[in-house]
């Protein structure tokens, strides 16, 4: 009898997937709860730490383990080895970010972080190198200043994304971040929502322009004006649902919805219902994510809208025609006029969103000297500082310069954006932060004055941090094999785009070592230059070509096409970030 007991919780152990592990721990604890666990650990040392927090319920508090610097290579069951640090992911809702915030940011960046910060993809700043006895600390120097890392990772609400310029646009529809920062308050945190199949991305955008890119997270919400019969124009949101990138990327199918304003925060709550209730989302990992319910589970938009409609006990009214952005590219690099007369905001480039302790520091004191102590963090890993009066702005430009944010740049330096990489993601195939520097030092010597906006992604690994499928030239992290060694490589993605055009960017079957990427895309660029039709940018240029032929432009001649997904290392999947 003792015998079979054993067998049976043997055979239980055994055969209980990734899924079911994460869906019991869950079930077994909302991590927001276990702040005194953390402090604990914080006093006995990380060894006192138990897997299901190194695993699972740290992500709540936007913290993970750091890899060893080597990615996946080495590790075990499809992840790379972690050292004894965590990352830790500062969530900054709509980018909305003030100087003491960023100063705070800074001394802990300095503290505690040995100077690296990243600012990330959703408007959010990443600290690396944390030590469990610094957590408490940095947690709670971060809530003296409002920010707070609550839902940075994990199976729930991730930052809520909006236009970096909301309020100060001058071609704005509205400013929707209220709205972003009332979802916020709604979601983060909220033991309602603790327990998601998995990520839940959202975006607000009253712009004309889609900054915050709504067609890749599972709710896009965008403004849209609409006549009413007496008085004026009424604005409202257009509803996207299910997107996301990854391994199998979806753009956000359009709900036949025009959502009012006093809608937004119930649309949103009875979606993260709808998402929190899928119970066949929970089977498996990969597949957590609400695209899966049309892409695996037969559910179609009209589907989905009535099971929503029936949650929010109310029906939407129908879909206004949208005039979805042309061109979508928007760094907001530079000095732009904002809706108050007199006044500028001034956006710097980062390069891949690399920051170190002195420029917040010295951003911030220029936000407060300058104009109102307001900056932003914005979707392709810039900073902003908003109302700086006009007269001041060329003063406050130099200034960036002079720490190392210009405030313009070659399209290569503006539009490169690179996701993690080894340096500290344990699933990362390659090195990208350090790679992609150099990606575009060489660019900017082999085709000095190419003027072209172009998005140029990297990311380590087929996950797609660094948005790959949505760049123009998005390149993917491999491995290659050279005289019995393993080296990084890069597959290419070309085409990618959002808004009136939008299109997953397509793989078009050239592969090469990292090495040889700046030759490869110079040579793509220069036929581009020497072919394209007058007045052709470059997504046509991509559109109007086969990918044989764009393949065959990148490798300078004809070549065989190398199939994506057989890298020569594995491809992992069973972290999550
Ligand atoms: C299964 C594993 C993972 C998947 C599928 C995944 C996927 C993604 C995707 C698609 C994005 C783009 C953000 C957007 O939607 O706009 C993203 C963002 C990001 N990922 Fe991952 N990721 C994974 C694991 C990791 C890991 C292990 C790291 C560790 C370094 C990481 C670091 C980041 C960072 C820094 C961002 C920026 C987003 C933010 O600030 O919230 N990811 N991830
Ligand atoms: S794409 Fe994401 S998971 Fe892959 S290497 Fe980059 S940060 Fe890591």
């Amino acid at each position: 009898m003792g015998f079979c007991f054993l067998a049976q919780i043997m055979t239980t152990t055994v055969t209980e997937t990734k899924a079911q592990k994460s869906e019991r721990l869950k079930r077994a604890l909302n991590p927001w709860e276990g702040l005194a666990e953390i402090r604990r650990f914080a006093r006995e040392g990380f060894d006192s730490i138990p897997p299901e927090w190194i695993g699972t319920y740290f992500r709540w508090w936007g913290v993970y383990t750091q890899g060893d610097g080597a990615g996946v290579v080495g590790g075990q069951g499809g992840q790379g080895r972690a050292l004894p640090f965590f990352m830790l992911r500062i969530r900054i809702p709509n980018g909305l970010l003030q100087s003491a915030q960023l100063r705070t940011i800074a001394k802990l960046t300095r503290l505690y972080a040995r100077g690296t910060a990243d600012l990330t993809v959703r408007q959010n700043i990443q600290l690396h190198w944390v030590t469990i006895e610094a957590l408490p600390d940095v947690l709670e120097e971060l809530w003296r200043v409002g920010l707070n890392t609550t839902g940075a990772c994990g199976d729930v609400t991730r930052n809520i994304t909006g236009c970096p310029v909301a309020g100060v646009d001058a071609d704005e529809i509205c400013d929707a971040s209220p709205l972003a920062l009332e979802a916020d308050r709604m979601l983060a945190g909220n033991a309602e929502f603790y327990n998601l199949p998995r990520k839940f991305k959202l975006s607000i955008t009253g712009c004309r322009v889609w900054c915050p890119y709504p067609e890749i997270n599972d709710v896009g919400l965008t403004a849209i004006q609409r006549r009413v019969l007496h008085g004026k124009p009424e604005v409202g949101f257009a509803l996207r649902v299910g997107g996301g990138l990854s391994t199998e990327p979806y753009l956000g199918a359009p709900l036949d919805a025009f959502v009012r304003w006093n809608q937004v925060l119930p649309v949103i709550k009875g979606i993260a219902e709808l998402f929190r209730d899928s119970e066949p989302l929970r089977e498996h990992r990969e597949r957590a994510r609400l695209k899966f319910l049309f892409l695996r589970h037969g559910w179609t938009p009209n589907d989905f809208q009535k099971d929503l409609e029936r949650r929010i006990g109310f029906q939407l009214d129908p879909a206004e025609p949208e005039h979805a952005p042309a061109d979508v590219y928007r760094d907001h690099v530079g000095i732009h006029p904002q809706k108050q007369s007199g006044y500028c905001y001034v956006g710097s480039a980062v390069l891949r969103g690399r920051i170190t302790p002195e420029q917040m520091d010295a951003a911030a004191d220029l936000a407060d000297r300058f104009a109102s102590g307001e900056l932003r963090t914005t979707n392709m890993q810039n900073l902003l500082i908003v109302n700086v009066p006009r007269l001041r702005a060329d003063e406050l430009a130099q200034e960036l310069g002079a720490i190392g944010l210009p405030v313009s740049g070659s399209p290569f330096f503006r539009g490169a954006i690179a996701c993690s990489g080894s340096e500290f993601c344990k699933l990362a195939i390659t090195e990208t932060k350090t790679f992609s520097r150099w990606l575009v030092e060489e660019l900017e010597e082999r085709l000095p004055g190419f003027d072209q906006h172009l998005k140029l992604h990297v990311t380590g690994c087929p996950n797609s941090c660094g948005q790959h499928w949505i760049a123009d030239i998005g390149i993917e992290g491999k491995k290659m094999k050279v005289n019995g060694q393993m080296m990084d490589a890069y597959y290419f993605c070309l085409g990618g785009a959002v808004g009136l055009h939008q299109s997953i960017a397509r793989p078009v079957g050239y592969r090469c070592l990292a090495t040889e990427v700046p030759e490869a895309i110079e040579r793509l660029l220069r036929t581009y230059l020497a072919r394209g039709d007058a007045g052709e940018n470059l997504r046509h240029f991509f559109a109007r070509h086969s990918d044989p032929e764009l393949r065959d432009y990148l490798a300078g001649q004809t070549v065989d096409a190398v199939a994506r997904d057989l890298p020569e290392g594995r491809v992992p999947s069973s972290v999550e970030g």
